[in-house]
């Protein structure tokens, strides 16, 4: 296997976020969860990041903690989460106050959020075009009347059909197809750079599932956001990812471009996502049939690798009590003994 390059076409300057150590707790009577245990990531103008992992390992939690949307429970303990990274603009969101001003211009306005149910962002009370131009007027300066005829046009973008009308109904009055669709010409309302979108089309069926990821491709390339998908479906991340995140217990076990991921994948945990999706459809939320058991609470770590009670490649001996390095953010690689060394390898023979 060769060494760690950095991705291709991903050294132009253009980071639009980079989350570094995050680390998040969310505080119990029982005890304190550490739900995020260093989490890295960079998101890059005109790129799709796809983070994918089984159910609770903390990729909903990495995205309400950039945008500062945790439960009161949970807390940042340490970590970084730069806007403009690099630049002379570059501010951590990790420090700021979840409800100032500053923040409530971010979310919503530099970051835009889509929803596995759209309704979690919209009112049953309003009409969706008052709902959008609301959030057109909070991060623009804008007229009313203006706002709504960017409305009309931002609906007819996200291919809703007979907008000039449409604009005026109320949510029930649309299918979960068109509801996701307003759900995600709100998150644009304002122009974002970076979008984040938390398994948006799970609550759909497959043909819809299939339209609303051709648009969101097709909004990501024209406007050239910096999409982070979530999901736990390996076919949505073949199809829409440039590179690839997976999560395991609150930390990347593994980065790299996705077609190298498909068809080099260097961490065991990511051969069995791969393994139990012969055609590319979704990975079981709840089991792994591959290596059996389920992703364990992260109240209750596994000492050493934190995969290795579940590990089919475990070294005995060493796996249950000393933790792999972690990887760089950005480079191409694997939290796994046997990755680190075919790696190490690699580069002493290169
Ligand atoms: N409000 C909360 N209070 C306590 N613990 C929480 C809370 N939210 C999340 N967690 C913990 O964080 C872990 C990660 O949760 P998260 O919602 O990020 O998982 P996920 O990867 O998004 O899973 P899914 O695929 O089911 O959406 C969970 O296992 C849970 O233990
Ligand atoms: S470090 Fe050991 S337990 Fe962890 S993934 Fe690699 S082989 Fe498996
Ligand atoms: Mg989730």
């Amino acid at each position: 296997m060769r060494p760690t390059p950095m991705v291709e076409s991903m050294n132009d300057g253009r980071h639009a976020l980079s989350v570094r150590n995050l680390v998040v707790d969310f505080v119990q009577d029982t005890g304190t969860i550490r739900a995020l245990d260093g989490v890295n990531l960079d998101l890059h103008a005109g790129r799709v990041l796809g983070v994918v992992g089984e159910s609770g390992c903390g990729k909903s939690v990495t995205a309400r903690a950039i945008l500062r949307l945790l439960d009161r429970t949970g807390e940042i303990t340490s970590g970084r989460v730069f806007l403009d990274p690099g630049s002379p603009e570059q501010q951590d969101l990790a420090a700021l106050d979840p409800e100032g001003r500053v923040m409530r211009a971010v979310r919503g306005g530099r970051i835009g959020l889509i929803f596995q149910e759209p309704m979690t962002a919209l009112s049953v009370h309003y009409t969706v075009g008052n709902q959008i131009i609301e959030a057109m007027r909070a991060h623009g300066d804008l007229s009313k009347a203006a706002a709504r005829e960017r409305v009309v046009t931002l609906l007819h973008e996200v291919g809703i059909p007979r907008p000039e009308t449409r604009i005026d109904s109320y949510p029930f009055q649309l299918s979960g197809g068109l509801r996701q669709r307003v759900g995600i010409a709100l998150a644009l309302a304002a122009d974002p750079e970076i979008l984040i979108a938390d398994e948006p089309t799970t609550a759909l069926d497959v043909t819809t599932q299939a339209q609303i990821l051709a648009l969101l491709r097709r909004l990501q390339r024209t406007k050239g956001v910096a999409l982070m998908l979530i999901t736990h479906d390996m076919g949505v991340i073949a199809q829409m990812a440039d590179d690839v995140a997976v999560m395991y217990l609150g930390r990347i076990v593994e980065f790299a471009p996705v077609a190298e991921l498909f068809t080099a994948p260097r961490h065991p945990y990511t051969r069995a996502l791969l393994r139990s999706v012969p055609n590319l459809r979704a990975v079981p939320r709840e089991r792994l049939a591959t290596i059996g058991g389920a992703v364990p609470h992260p109240g209750a770590r596994p000492l050493g690798c934190p995969f290795h009670p579940r590990c089919p490649e475990v070294i005995a001996g060493r796996c249950e009590s000393e933790a792999p390095a972690g990887i760089s953010p950005s480079e191409v690689g694997a939290s796994c003994f046997h990755a680190l060394a075919e790696t190490a390898h690699a580069e002493a023979t290169a």
